[in-house]
């Protein structure tokens, strides 16, 4: 679509196809002074020849035209692979209920209704052309966590211990970002983060990652890489440049001791912070090749303990307290 979803909307380009040749200009010169770019075209012949030359962001055609007409031109738009996600609007006028009828059978969604007041004109285009970019939004959003689902999933088959882990750890850090209030982008990033968070562990062999019983030094250093290495994997994907602090700082402590870097205290950012709270909560409830879970008692009472030594001495208080109303609540 004209190579431009950063291109703001009234400076995407409109094709108008439009027999007579007043109401193009008209048209034209309306969304023009709106700041759209237009391509003119008098029937349908003439707009498949321009949509060959440049792609438009929106189409908007007469029905009843010479040579080919705007239900035609509709359905030869339709075919090209390359034209089928151009929002297509049809201008008609008031006596053809029919040609509405036939365009609606053909999936057509937007009338427009001659004569037509300029201004209704552009209020229209603008709208049309905002919840297009809605849904792009959208649809691309939804295509990244699909990915990240994808990609964290391919870790947890390698590592038996911890099925549903990384749900479970994206689950709890989202009430954490809710409470604090948290503006939605941030949300979206914690979503991927606490998802890709453990994504490093690829580089582990299988025969350390579900070693039984405790690991050797080098064993221990060599875990300790996956912080780096995921943040490594992952640093030339702009779209989850967000994702490196999760990441990379998950296993830093509050007072130094903890990896890849010994941050102290505020200087472990908080996605790192909020995510050690989620990581060990559900760590320690769940079985690992070390230990049988705990209870949820059991684990708010280590966390407490651990309130300005592993973890952040004013959130892992929001922490147990988010954890035990949940609890309370499953339990009602
Ligand atoms: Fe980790």
């Amino acid at each position: 679509m004209n190579d431009a979803s950063n291109v703001p909307i009234t400076e995407r380009l409109i094709l108008v196809v439009e027999d007579s040749a007043q109401i193009r200009t008209v048209i034209s010169k309306a969304l023009e002074l709106e700041g759209y770019k237009t391509r003119q075209g008098k029937n349908g012949l003439e707009g498949l020849a321009l949509l060959e030359k440049e792609t438009p962001d929106l189409i908007l055609s007469d029905i009843n035209m010479p040579q080919l007409d705007g239900i035609e031109f509709y359905k030869a738009v339709r075919q090209n692979s390359r034209w089928t996600a151009i929002p297509f609007v049809f201008l008609t006028s008031h006596s053809t209920s029919e040609d509405i009828q036939r365009g609606r059978e053909l999936g057509v969604e937007d009338y427009l209704t001659k004569p037509i007041e300029p201004a209704d004109l552009v209020r229209i285009i603008n709208a049309r052309l905002y919840r297009t970019a809605a849904v792009e939004v959208a649809q691309v959003g939804k295509a990244y966590l699909d990915t990240v689902k994808v990609l964290a999933n391919a870790i947890e088959g390698r590592d038996k211990y911890t099925r549903g882990h990384v749900e479970r750890v994206s689950t709890y850090s989202l009430w954490m970002a809710k409470a604090l209030n948290w503006p939605a982008q941030h949300i979206r990033m914690l979503e991927f983060g606490a998802r890709l968070h453990d994504i490093g562990k690829i580089v582990i062999p299988s025969q350390i990652l579900n070693k039984p019983g405790p690991f050797t030094d080098d064993e221990w250093e060599l875990m300790k890489k996956h912080t780096i290495a995921g943040a490594k994997m992952l640093q030339d994907i702009a779209h989850l440049r967000g994702t490196l602090p999760y990441i990379l700082y998950h296993h830093e402590k509050w007072d130094g001791s903890g990896y890849p870097k010994g941050l102290k205290s505020k200087d472990i950012p908080i996605q790192g912070r909020i995510l050690a709270l989620a990581d060990v909560y559900d760590a320690l409830t769940t079985t690992r090749p070390y230990h049988k879970a705990r209870t949820h008692e059991e684990v708010v009472e280590i966390i407490s303990k651990e309130s300005g030594m592993h973890f952040d001495p004013q959130l892992a208080p929001l922490f147990i307290q988010i954890m035990n109303d949940r609890k309370a609540q499953a339990a009602k």
